[in-house]
């Protein structure tokens, strides 16, 4: 074979053997076997030879051209082959792995109960209402009928706060959601149906009391409602949430000044065994009672046109009764270990509940 057509087979060879990817290998066949490639263009001198020259150069080429065609080919079935090892290798999936899963965050209970109240009044047609925590005495004591030397106003229960301006009173943090109702019933006319849950704060800290709380209250306002009313209401409440459907209620008489008559609402336990609905116990859960007129007063709506009914009871104990959980302050040490424990899926089915 000529020299110079041993040099480029020689160097083809190479050019073959280092070209690893896809792309390497299109540039040596093209470099060589393509319309401008050195061999084809070899091919194409050949009409500048002698007739004789021309024979013997043209068999070589055309050998030289099937050889060097013929490995190139080879070389492309080895790149492929290359390419699917590399990336069966890469895309392996271990299927005997333990999964890694990704780690998940849990509703915390307090945040859970509210959810499931707020879905269980609302099918009793109850929307929710908000309201400031920092509030006036005013919406906190005085239009809810709470005589000014009540001792809920004592410096012992109450946060008291800088007034908003020099010419107003002292402020408090809320030290319960009964202001909403206030509230509600100055910026919505009648009929009214809230729940407004919420934070609430009182100077107090042991077992079973914290300086930060949380409280639902709720108010029916409309022209013919009656403690009935009242009754059906709370214990369809109470018998879903703990979700027991012959869960004993009692109403007891009880003294609220924003309401008359008042009633404190137990639920029917075993102090013993703690289970709730059995044994001869009661234990208290809600405050309630029929608006006092006198609040209604206070709000602009005329007593004789309108009545209501309206309670008010704690989350945390209705979150501890329900779960199991023994210390209120464990809600708020936010401890991993506890918030693993009592904490709840995001997607847990809370629709669910109490859907009798
Ligand atoms: N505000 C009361 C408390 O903090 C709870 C309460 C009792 C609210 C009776 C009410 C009610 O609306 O009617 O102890």
């Amino acid at each position: 074979m000529a020299n110079d057509l041993e040099a480029l087979r020689h160097e083809t060879l190479q050019a073959l053997k280092e070209a690893v990817t896809r792309s390497e290998w299109d540039a040596v066949r093209v470099g060589v076997l393509g319309r401008s490639g050195k061999l084809t263009m070899l091919l194409r001198q050949l009409g500048q030879c002698s007739p004789e020259e021309r024979k013997a150069r043209g068999q070589e080429l055309n050998r030289l051209r099937d050889e060097l065609t013929s490995l190139v080919e080879q070389r492309g079935k080895e790149i492929e082959e290359l390419a699917l090892q590399s990336r069966l290798e890469a895309e392996r999936v271990d299927v005997t792995r333990p999964p890694v899963l990704a780690p998940q965050g849990l509703i915390h209970p307090i945040s859970r109960t509210i959810e499931e109240m707020t879905i269980l009044f609302a099918k009793m047609g109850f929307n929710v209402a908000e309201g400031p925590d920092i509030e006036t005495q005013w919406h906190n004591f005085s239009a809810l009928n709470t005589p000014d030397h009540h001792p809920a106003r004592t410096e012992q229960d109450t946060f008291y706060l800088p007034p908003a301006n020099d010419d107003s009173e002292a402020q408090v943090l809320r030290t319960q959601t009964s202001g909403v109702q206030i509230r509600t019933m100055l910026t919505q006319s009648p009929p009214i149906r809230i729940i407004a849950p919420g934070r609430t704060y009182r100077a107090d800290h042991d077992a079973t009391h914290s300086p930060m709380f949380h409280q639902c209250e709720g108010l029916v306002i409309d022209r013919d409602v009656t403690l009935g009313h009242l009754k059906y209401c709370l214990i369809e409440f109470l018998r879903a949430f703990f979700d027991k459907p012959d869960l004993p209620v009692r109403f007891r008489p009880s003294y609220f000044p924003f309401t008359e008559p008042s009633m404190e609402v137990d639920i029917g336990w075993s102090r013993q065994s703690g289970e709730l609905g059995a044994g001869a116990d009661w234990l208290e859960v809600l405050g309630s009672g029929m608006v006092n007129p006198r609040v209604l007063a206070n709000c602009g709506l005329d007593p004789s046109e309108w009545q209501g009914f309206a309670f008010g009871m704690g989350i945390e104990r209705l979150a501890m009764l329900k779960n199991g959980i023994a210390d209120l302050r464990s809600f708020y040490e936010s401890d991993l270990r506890w918030l693993r424990h009592y904490g709840f899926p995001v997607l847990s089915d809370i629709a669910a509940m109490g859907g009798r």
